[in-house]
């Protein structure tokens, strides 16, 4: 039994091909994700891993393949109807809303369709980031890149996501702000939380993530586990340019 069929895989990502337009970007990519895993997703600029989130999520949709999520075979569902089945989005560039304070953009996303026992509210929001209460009553459009990523953060896990997935989780960030994330995802993961990550720091993420996909050209073509990806210092030099 390989270990995509394991009957905790939350989500299964089967040879997925995906184009803009003529231009064909993901070429029969898999991955998988078990409940409570966090992987992460690496490569080099422009070789998929943003293009395998907007796939999953059905925003820019395979053309081929196969996605489940939860045992459900999603890759033809829209977008809102993937989200609803539990993902929760920190998306390249956050899209926190500008024109609301980041209080209502907090509860704008904030809902427990899935019937969790213990949801996420506002105060554990602001016991996950502080930063967020003492800014809550200014709009989106005055914070820092830093507390738009908090915020962002902040506003997929309302959603109670089975799996948060976060594109860029650290980048362009100041260096205290960039170990706040960290912190934060590594708590995520000590309560359970499932994630998908994408970084472009190493060293965190083997600290972190229980597996790693390296992304070549709209191909999956390295996977193994934290241990594994640092006894290979190779490969960082050949797919990451490290
Ligand atoms: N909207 C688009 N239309 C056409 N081509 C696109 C579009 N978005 C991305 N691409 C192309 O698809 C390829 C993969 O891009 P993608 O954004 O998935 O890479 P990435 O691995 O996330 O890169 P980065 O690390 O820079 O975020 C690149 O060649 C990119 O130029
Ligand atoms: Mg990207």
């Amino acid at each position: 039994m390989s270990d995509t069929k394991m009957p905790d895989t939350l989500l299964e990502v089967d040879g997925i091909e995906t184009c803009y337009g003529l231009s064909q970007v993901l070429f029969g990519l898999s991955l998988s994700i078990r409940s409570g895993e966090m992987v992460a997703l690496m490569g080099r600029n422009g070789m998929g891993k943003t293009t395998t989130i907007r796939s999953i999520m059905g925003m820019t949709p395979a053309r081929a393949g196969k996605i489940r999520f939860g045992g459900q075979e999603v890759r033809a569902l829209p977008s809102y109807k993937i989200a609803k089945l539990g993902i929760g989005l920190v998306p390249e560039g956050r899209q926190i809303f500008p024109n609301l304070t980041v209080r209502e953009n907090l509860v704008a996303a904030s809902g427990n369709r899935l019937g969790s026992p213990d949801p996420w509210t506002i105060e554990k929001i602001h016991a996950l980031f502080p930063r967020l209460a003492e800014r809550g009553s200014n709009m989106g459009v005055t914070l820092s890149g830093g507390e738009q990523q908090m915020l962002a953060i902040g506003r997929a896990l309302m959603t109670n996501p089975k799996l948060l997935i976060l594109d860029e989780a650290t980048e362009g960030l100041a260096p205290l702000i960039r170990e706040e994330i960290w912190n934060c995802l590594s708590m995520l993961k000590a309560q359970g939380q499932s994630v998908l990550v994408i970084d472009k720091n190493v060293g965190n993420l083997s600290r972190i993530a229980d597996r790693h996909y390296i992304i070549e050209r709209g191909r999956a073509v390295w996977s193994g586990t934290s241990a594994q990806l640092i006894a290979e210092p190779d490969l960082q030099h050949r797919y990451l340019g490290i």
